[in-house]
């Protein structure tokens, strides 16, 4: 991608392009799904896959965008105030994710000059695995080198964590910039989302393998229904806040206190809540199975997860479920689960080494059997 970015970069803007680029991964996450904005412990792991950005001072004031696998193609005027707010940056589709981080650069007070942006990635967009995170962070980390804002890994992930959430219009936790941001490769990044830290847990890759799974069906980050669950989770928390004084997120709760606390709640949000209460237990028991090697019990985890997710979040459809069904019944498989906001996307299967092939072509030939639609599949330190 690195040759395809500098090739477009020269092209677009018609000058040399930078001799660094920089890269995001796109990430998976293992467990821990819709925790993150209610302040608890997810684990995703970084792909191969992601995003590259070169940039180039450029003219004063002006900012020039170009992409490789989007057509459209923008300048931009630094000193309008608003830069591509509002219509304008829904008309500016990509680019509204650079706009939206020079916005959030210059919140934090840091000088911004005029600049020609290219990027490029190969994550699939919409699938799950976090292509607007990954899209901002490389830019961050462009746009740090360039103007040399001196910001850490941990200030890139909050810068893009503010963008998004601020500018881009989607009420999301940070798990996907920090996963971004940090994430070590053959590690998944154990993040406590209530104080953000974290460690670097070890993948079994000598065991076994991620194998993402790609349904093919789509959703936008930013459609309402993600930023439903939000409120709904925020509207059981409101009931157990007026129960109970030292409660702050849904991490503060255990189960006992939601049944104790149900007769009160209206019942979608009680699905929501136990979800999530139950789903951070979930996050710790798998991370202690892993660090002892029983991937026989992450499996069961992940499959509870799925369960959970399709019945209590919501969150599910028929091709996750025939996915995450079929795949967790194939002999070679620990479990598998919907992965990312869910409502389309990606299923994530934990196979045992040697046994990936197996699952691609079983899966593969069911699912266009099925479901009329072609899956794609990638395996996780399978070359890329
Ligand atoms: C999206 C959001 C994340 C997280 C997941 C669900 O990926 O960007 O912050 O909420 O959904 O776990």
């Amino acid at each position: 991608m690195k040759e395809e970015l500098r090739s477009l970069f020269a092209s677009a803007f018609s000058r040399e392009p930078p001799e660094r680029v920089h890269f995001a991964p796109g990430r998976v996450n293992l467990i821990g799904e819709h925790v993150d904005y209610n302040q608890g412990p997810v684990l995703p792991a970084p792909l191969g896959l992601g995003t590259w950005a070169a940039a180039r001072a450029g003219k004063a004031f002006a900012v020039r965008l170009a992409s490789w696998n989007e057509g459209q193609r923008g300048t931009f005027d630094l000193a309008a105030a608003d830069l591509g707010a509002g219509q304008a940056a829904a008309d500016a589709g990509w680019m509204k994710y650079p706009l939206a981080l020079v916005r959030a650069l210059r919140d934090q007070g840091k000088e911004i000059g005029g600049f020609d942006l290219a990027v490029a990635g190969n994550l699939m967009v919409g699938a799950g695995l976090s292509s607007s995170a990954s899209l901002l962070v490389a830019c961050a980390r462009a746009l740090n080198d360039l103007f040399h804002l001196g910001l850490s890994p941990v200030d890139l992930a909050q810068v893009a964590f503010r963008a998004e959430t601020e500018y881009a219009g989607v009420s999301c936790g940070i798990m996907d910039q920090m996963a971004a941001a940090v994430a070590k490769p053959g590690h998944a990044l154990l993040l406590d989302c209530r104080d953000r830290s974290f460690r670097h847990v070890a993948l079994p890759s000598e065991q076994a393998s991620l194998v993402i799974i790609d349904s093919g069906t789509r959703r936008s980050l930013a459609d309402s229904r993600y930023n439903e669950r939000v409120a709904e989770c925020q509207a059981a928390l409101a009931t157990l806040c007026r129960r109970r004084a030292d409660v702050v997120s849904l991490r503060d709760v255990l189960p006992g206190d939601l049944e104790r606390s149900a007769a009160h709640m209206e019942p979608a949000a009680l699905r929501r809540a136990r979800h999530v209460v139950e789903e951070i237990e979930r996050v710790f028991a798998f991370v202690a199975a892993l660090e002892q090697g029983d991937l026989a019990a992450c499996g069961r985890l992940l499959r509870e997860s799925h369960r959970s997710l399709r019945d209590l979040y919501e969150v599910s459809t028929p091709a996750l479920d025939f996915l995450a069904e079929r795949a967790s019944a194939l002999p070679g498989t620990f479990g598998a689960r919907l992965t990312g906001a869910g409502f389309g996307g990606c299923v994530l299967a934990l196979t045992r080494k040697g046994a990936e092939q197996a699952l691609v072509a079983t899966l593969g030939a069911e699912y266009a059997e099925r479901c009329g639609q072609e899956a794609r599949f990638h395996v996780l330190g399978g070359g890329g």
